[in-house]
């Protein structure tokens, strides 16, 4: 547990380079999914400012070597202020050493559901073509996937009482979101559940009571769509400030 958002950043910019320095090492590439929302902006702030390291053996970030992608996506043109590409661009991309290149946006040719359905299928074609690996196939596996949760316990745009929960081969979907009247883009269970490793970003006392029902002691199993986040053959941490934990009971 952290003691405020700040540490939360802190701690997810040392595991993210950690992890960037170890992918590189190992397959000379380092491929990343950024959350959504407000929390992780601290962390693409301190993150923009770290400098292009190719060897990932400095305090920098392999940045030449690092193909980055969004967990998921509102149906909003990039310039909107609900974007999360948006967010990540003013937090990150517009500092950091980055190829633009290098970051795969989620590209629609309209915001209604058939635009968000063609998005996903476009941007499934994307990861195959950035992993090389085959559409349809088996799902790429990201060496980080970065997550939030929301206060009615979703994650990415996988929100309770949508059909993307039960999507079983699609790496992206396109649920129709009722309480947001509106439709988005987002990863889902396969693919994030290929991944090496997941971070999810949890900050704040509006997320102590979902993040007691889902780390609590009395937690029940498939409450929450973040409880499908489960991933195969990787690793998951939980990155809580104080006010976010404050529902766990603390071990003696
Ligand atoms: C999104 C995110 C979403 C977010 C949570 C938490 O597009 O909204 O991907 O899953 O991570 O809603 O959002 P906050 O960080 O703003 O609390």
């Amino acid at each position: 547990m952290l003691d405020d958002p700040e540490a939360v950043a802190r701690a997810a910019c040392d595991l993210v380079r950690a992890c960037a320095r170890g992918a590189v090492a190992a397959r000379g590439l380092f491929t990343i999914a950024l959350s959504g929302g407000s929390t992780p902006r601290r962390l693409y702030r301190l993150l923009a400012g770290l400098p292009d390291d190719p060897g990932a053996r400095g305090r920098g970030l392999p940045w030449s070597r690092t193909e980055i992608f969004f967990g998921d996506e509102r149906c909003v043109p990039p310039e909107h202020q609900d974007s999360n590409f948006r967010m990540a661009s003013e937090a990150l991309f517009s500092s950091a050493a980055i190829d633009p290149g290098r970051v795969h946006p989620v590209r629609f040719e309209s915001y209604d559901r058939a635009g968000a359905a063609r998005a996903a299928e476009s941007y499934e074609s994307e990861l195959a073509r950035v992993f090389d690996v085959r559409p349809g196939g088996a799902p790429p596996r990201f060496d980080l996937v970065l997550l939030g949760l929301g206060p009615d316990g979703h994650t990415a745009s996988l929100f309770s009482g949508t059909d993307a929960l039960g999507e079983s081969v699609r790496w992206v979907a396109a649920p129709w979101v009722e309480k947001l009247a509106a439709p988005r883009v987002t990863f889902t269970y396969p693919l994030l559940n290929a991944a090496r490793g997941i971070v999810f970003l949890v900050a704040g006392p509006d997320k102590a009571t979902v993040v007691q029902q889902i780390l609590g002691p009395d937690s029940t199993p498939g409450r929450h769509p973040a409880q499908g986040v489960r991933p195969e053959a990787g690793e998951m941490a939980w990155l809580l400030d104080r006010a976010a934990a404050a529902g766990l009971r603390q071990r003696p």
